[in-house]
């Protein structure tokens, strides 16, 4: 059978370049495109190295769209991968126009040159961000949207509408699954590969990494009175290779007409809330050591409890989350070892 070919934007990436190994290891040829605006060729490097095959790479802006148009004509796509956006949640406040021109712009562009080159499947990152602080747990795809609280958490909002009036509009020629992602964290096993936090990271799982490698001094616990059995918030913590693996899943639906809607959307998580305090004992606990912590005041705009009710991945997807708790914080502890090696 004739291999099938994706187009990963944003593929040098953090999630971007665990799927380009995912896609790879599954058979499909892949083909990078990355502005590097968050990123670095060394990890493209690495899905080279994890796959074996020297998987092409364009050094190209979604948002630039003759460039983009080179890389449609260069060669034909089976199915787009949209990671390609600015993803910080507080700069994204202090600077709201950046992230709506390129975070919207960089799917528009995208959707314009999949009709124009007839490329008809799409896998759209979206974010649990869009349930907000969710009434009912653990939250289901029909759990209603929230107003966002930050222009980030719109643009996740905003796309989701494009695409699914885009795919209305295309009467059955364009396919389209947006996946909501829970929190991702981790590295892949071989540690060639991982999440590179510019500055000071304000996720939890790369603040404990650095506050063990010494890089921060403390971390600082958000809140132990929250109405939780330990006072901690909670999350749902999906390891990246788990969540790689969805988008390779959510492609081959596509290709094979096995989607039962031309818009489809999935929580990806693993169905079950960790608080904030039992992620760190089980950090200390794997990975052996002492992780310097304080309890600090609550983080202004947080959300207490939020885990994904994942029936609908499992049964209609057929994709479930296979990683252990703690063989993904043994995994983000080595990327972090190879990263201070670096
Ligand atoms: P990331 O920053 O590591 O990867 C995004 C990549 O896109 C970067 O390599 C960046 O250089 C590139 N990029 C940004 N704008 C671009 C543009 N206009 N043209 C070309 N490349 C561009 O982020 P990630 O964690 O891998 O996230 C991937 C996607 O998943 C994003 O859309 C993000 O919003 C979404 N998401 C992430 C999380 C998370 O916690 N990491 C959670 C929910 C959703
Ligand atoms: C953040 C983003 C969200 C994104 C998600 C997954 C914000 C407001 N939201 O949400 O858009 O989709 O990450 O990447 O940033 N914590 C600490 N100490 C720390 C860091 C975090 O105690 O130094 C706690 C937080 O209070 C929270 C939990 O750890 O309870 C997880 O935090 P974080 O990793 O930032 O994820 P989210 O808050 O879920």
């Amino acid at each position: 059978m004739m291999k099938r070919c994706v187009l990963v934007t944003g593929g040098a990436g953090y999630i971007g370049s665990h799927t380009a190994v995912e896609l790879v290891e599954a058979g499909y040829d892949v083909v990078l495109v990355d502005n590097l605006s968050n990123s670095d060729e060394q990890t493209i490097e690495g899905v080279r190295r994890i796959t074996g095959i020297e998987i092409p790479f364009e050094q190209v802006d979604c948002c630039d769209r003759e460039a983009l148009e080179e890389v449609f004509k260069k060669y034909h796509f089976d199915a787009v991968i949209h990671f390609a956006a600015s993803k910080a949640v507080y700069e994204s406040i202090e600077k709201p126009l950046m992230y709506y021109r390129n975070n919207l712009g960089s799917l528009m562009t995208l959707l314009d040159l999949m009709r124009k080159y007839e490329c008809a499947n799409i896998v759209f990152s979206s974010s649990a961000v869009v349930y907000g602080d969710a009434e009912h747990l653990p939250v289901t795809e029909q759990s209603p949207r929230q107003a966002a609280t930050s222009p980030y958490g719109n643009t996740k909002r905003m796309c989701e509408d494009i695409l699914h009036d885009t795919i209305i509009a295309a009467d059955g020629a364009m396919r389209a699954i947006a996946l909501r992602y829970f929190n991702p964290f981790g590295a892949h096993p071989s540690a060639l590969i991982g999440e590179l936090p510019r500055g000071v990271p304000s996720n939890l799982v790369p603040y404990i990494t650095q506050t063990a490698a010494g890089i921060r001094e403390c971390l600082n616990i958000f809140g132990d009175d929250y109405d939780t059995p330990d006072g901690s918030c909670i999350r749902d913590y999906i390891d990246v290779v788990d969540l790689a693996r969805a988008h390779v899943v959510a492609i081959g639906r596509m290709i094979e007409g096995r989607n039962k809607q031309n818009y489809e959307i999935f929580n990806v998580g693993t169905g079950r809330g960790v608080s904030v305090l039992e992620l760190v004992q089980a950090f200390e606990r794997v990975n052996n050591l002492k992780l310097n912590y304080r309890i600090a005041p609550r983080r202004a705009g947080d959300i207490i409890v939020s885990w994904a009710d994942t029936t609908l991945a499992n049964n209609e997807l057929g994709w479930k989350a296979t990683r252990t708790l703690d063989e993904t914080l043994a995994a983000a502890w080595k990327w972090q070892q190879v990263l201070m090696s670096r």
